[in-house]
Parts: C-alpha cells; sequence; structure tokens
C-alpha cells in the first residue's frame, strides 16, 4: 500500500486538473439541448479509463449511452468481481444567478472544489477511478476483477440501465456493487450507508378555461385551477407534518431502538443547522428527531408549481391551467405503484368538477436496506476506518438511487454505499461542491477496499 500512497499524493494535482476537466461537460440529463454534452462526456469518461488501462465501450441507449469499464482480465481468472457504479449525469444548474461562479466553470477555493456534479456525481466515482490508477501505475496486484459502469440517466430515473443490465447480465455478474454517491455526516464520521429511501414521482395538470381569462370579467363564475391545485395539494399533508392520504403509512416500518439509538450517535446543531440551510425554523412530522424525519419517514414534497403569468409586472387572468410535479419519498416497506394508487386516489377525491384533471406518473423506486453485520459490509467498514483515520457510521440515507433494486433483482447482489458527499456539498443546489481533502480519502477507501472486499469472500 505505500506504493500506491505515495502515487497518489504524487500525482493529486493532476487527478484534481483531470476532474475539472470532467467537471467542465454541462451533462444535464433533464434537459434535452444537453444530449450531445452527455455523449461527448461519455465518451471523455471512457477515454480516461482507457488512457489508464482500462477496457473501455461507450453502449448507446434511447438515452445517453452507458459506460464500461473492465480491469483486463487474465485468462481463466477465478478472482472476485466487483462492480463499481456512477452517473455522469447531473441535475440542472438552474437558478444560474445563484451560483458565485458558472457551473461548468469548475473553481478550487480552499479545500472546495465548486461545480455541478463535483459531489453528485463526478467526483466520487473518479475517487475509484484513480485508486485504480494507483494500482496500475504501481504495479501492484488487484486482488479483483473490477467493472465500472458510468450511466448518465441516474437523476432522470435510469430508464436505459435497466434493459442494458437485463441484456448484460452475464458480464456483469460480479460478488458485490460499491457505489460511492451517498453523503457522510463529517470528516471524522466516514459511512456506510445502508438504507436509501425509495421514490415516486408524479405530474398534476388542472385544467380550467381553454384559454387565460379576463379575470374582472369572469371572475367569480370560473373556478382558478391554480386557486384549485393549492387547495388539493395543501390537503394532502397537515401542519403537523403527516401525509393525508388513506392507507399511505400502512406500510411503513417502525425504526427498532437499536436503529434510533444509531441515529442519535450523529451529530446535530439545530442552530447551525437552521443557519445553514437559511430557514427562520425547522419542520418536520412530530415524533421524530430530524435524522430519523430525513430518513426513516416518508415524505410528500411539491417540487415545482406552475400556473398563469410569471413575467413582470402583473396580468389580470384567471389562467387556463396549472401544473404541480411532486415526489413522495418512500421507506421501507412501501410499495411505488400501490403509493402511486393512493395518491391517485386521494388527488381525485379531492379535485371538484370544475375544472379537468389529468395525472402522469414518473419514475420510481422502492426503498433499499442492506444487512450491515454481513462480512463484505464488515470489510468495507474496515477500509473507511483506515482511510479515514476513525470509526465508521451507519447511516440510512434519505435520498435514493432506485438502480439498486434492479442490481440486487438481476444480479442478485447488494450494493455498499460509500459516499464521500459532506451535508454542506450542496447536491441539486446552486454552488455544489466537492471537499477536496474528502476526494484524497475516497481515493485512499477505495484502494484499500479491494484487497478487504476480496479477503471477506475467501
Ligand atoms: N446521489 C443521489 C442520491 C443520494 C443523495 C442518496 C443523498 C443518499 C443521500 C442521487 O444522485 C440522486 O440525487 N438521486 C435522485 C434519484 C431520483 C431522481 C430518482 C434523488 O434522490 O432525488
Ligand atoms: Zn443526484
Amino acid at each position: 500500500m505505500t506504493a500506491i500512497e505515495n502515487y497518489l499524493t504524487e500525482h493529486r494535482e493532476r487527478f484534481i486538473s483531470e476532474l475539472c476537466e470532467y467537471l467542465r461537460f454541462p451533462s444535464v440529463s433533464a434537459q434535452p439541448k444537453h444530449a450531445g454534452d452527455l455523449r461527448n462526456c461519455a465518451e471523455w469518461i471512457a477515454a480516461h479509463g482507457r488512457s489508464i488501462g482500462l477496457e473501455a465501450e461507450v453502449n448507446p441507449t434511447g438515452g445517453s449511452p452507458i459506460v464500461l469499464m473492465k480491469t483486463p482480465r487474465s485468462p481463466g481468472s477465478r478472482k472476485p468481481h466487483f462492480l463499481v457504479y456512477g452517473h455522469y449525469d447531473v441535475q440542472p444548474p438552474e437558478p444560474l444567478e445563484l451560483w458565485k461562479s458558472p457551473p461548468f466553470e469548475p473553481r478550487i477555493d480552499g479545500d472546495a472544489l465548486f461545480a455541478r456534479g463535483s459531489s453528485d456525481n463526478k467526483g466520487q466515482h473518479f475517487a475509484h477511478l484513480k485508486a485504480v490508477e494507483a494500482y496500475f501505475r504501481t504495479g501492484t496486484e488487484l486482488p479483483c476483477d473490477l467493472t465500472f459502469l458510468i450511466e448518465g440517466e441516474e437523476e432522470v430515473g435510469c430508464t436505459h440501465l435497466g434493459p442494458f443490465l437485463k441484456a448484460r447480465k452475464k458480464d456483469l455478474r460480479c460478488d458485490a456493487i460499491v457505489i460511492s454517491d451517498t453523503g457522510i455526516p463529517s470528516p471524522k464520521h466516514p459511512a456506510l450507508t445502508y438504507a436509501l429511501r425509495g421514490i415516486v414521482a408524479m405530474e398534476v395538470t388542472l385544467h380550467g378555461p381553454d384559454r387565460d381569462l379576463h379575470s374582472g370579467i369572469f371572475g367569480g363564475s370560473v373556478d382558478n385551477p391554480a386557486m384549485v391545485l393549492c387547495q388539493m395539494l395543501a390537503q394532502l399533508r397537515n401542519a403537523k407534518g403527516k401525509i393525508q392520504i388513506p392507507g399511505f403509512y400502512d406500510d411503513v416500518l417502525k425504526l427498532s431502538a437499536f436503529e434510533r439509538k444509531q441515529v442519535a450517535r450523529l451529530p446535530f446543531n439545530e442552530r447551525a443547522e437552521r443557519r445553514f440551510l437559511g430557514v427562520p425554523a425547522l419542520f418536520g412530522e412530530s415524533g421524530y428527531t430530524c435524522a430519523e424525519q430525513r430518513s426513516a419517514r416518508p415524505t410528500c414534497e411539491i417540487n415545482g408549481l406552475t400556473s398563469g403569468y410569471q413575467g413582470d409586472g402583473s396580468k389580470t387572468i384567471i389562467p387556463s391551467w396549472a401544473r404541480a410535479k411532486l415526489t413522495f419519498r418512500l421507506v421501507a416497506n412501501q410499495n411505488p405503484a400501490k403509493v402511486v394508487r393512493q395518491v391517485t386516489a386521494r388527488l381525485k377525491a379531492l379535485c371538484p368538477p370544475t375544472v379537468r384533471m389529468e395525472i402522469e406518473p414518473g419514475h420510481g423506486g422502492a426503498p433499499y436496506q442492506i444487512e450491515p453485520t454481513s462480512p463484505l459490509a464488515q470489510a468495507s467498514l474496515r477500509a473507511l476506518k483506515k482511510a479515514f483515520g476513525c470509526e465508521p457510521v451507519l447511516l440510512r440515507e434519505g435520498g435514493s438511487i432506485p438502480i439498486v433494486n434492479e442490481f440486487r433483482r438481476l444480479l442478485g447482489v447488494d450494493s455498499l454505499l460509500l459516499g464521500l458527499a459532506l451535508p454542506d456539498a450542496n447536491a441539486h443546489s446552486p454552488n455544489e461542491q466537492m471537499s477536496l481533502s474528502i476526494f484524497d480519502k475516497g481515493m485512499r477507501m477505495s484502494a484499500l477496499l479491494w484487497p478487504e472486499m476480496s479477503a471477506a469472500l475467501k
């Protein structure tokens, strides 16, 4: 390991400038205008993999390409095989005016590397690639075969990855999957995330008059779709944070006493959190701590709300339509399809006859959980401890990585979630950043992971 350690130290500056190059692609999967940037970004990371010594292929799909990169296999190799998953697509950077520097012009300030995608997720999987480079360049033998699967549709629901996994099932058969696309509570709390929330997304549109109407001439006699939508949505959750949808909580599993204890170990300061988020007060379902609300309880969120006139000044109209983008975060044992049915039934019951409602279901994924006591999970904890120099914590997290369920279903293996994003990473927000010292630790964690995990399989 000393040779690898030295290599990682010696080449650090180059790694960072390569990562900056990667971050310059505006690979925004939600926006069709960036399709070309996604393709170029995929080509770039594949070429980069080849320059390290990996065998790389860029697989076209109906959407963004899927990049596979493999360590060269020795004939008849019986080594363990691990798959590293990551995504090169990023969330939209808007609103741009809130960025201190442009989202696709990486900027370093002290320990922070600012750019859209720095933490979510280019910086995180890049750390794994650099660890492999260190193995190759120092002539250190890897105790396992590795495949990197880097896709470009994670932020929009992984539409094409499921079918790809099915088609390439044989090739991708492996002992476990490693994903660095989650968080850590602090540099002193490296973490294995053993649970993720699931998600369902939907769009609700209310249609009123067949065009915008003069609100003076018609107001009072025709219903206002924006008003109706607000009234309907307001009834999906009460003031105490409880979701008001019949049957919604039926399948929700309670946290065990052990889990509540684990969560309580995490650092949390309410005042600092309020300041960090810029809110006058925190809000959440009563009876649960903040960490519990964020990870072990389901939610109902309005992600976007559009209707009527949005330009300068005023315009006196009754809008013709109103639309909301909604997502629900789910926890074990909620079922996404069942939740879609429950929400749809509730919206139908709330919708008055004065408007016509259209509901378009979006992407979805079930909640996920692994057994943190498994030999591979324990091996990953040892690598975390060595790399970070302190005792790792076990986390449940609130975000979703829906493809982990497909990995389990199609490849029959668990995903170890070893995230590298600090709480102030600003994922999905303006001024996203990656801590470079955590990037350093991440490369070391990755290098240590492969011997630990390979040994755990023997
Ligand atoms: N990296 C996140 C997932 C994540 C974030 C997990 C924080 C745990 C903690 C991932 O890139 C992401 O944002 N996923 C989406 C999935 C959705 C679009 C289906 C999410 O959680 O919103
Ligand atoms: Zn994300």
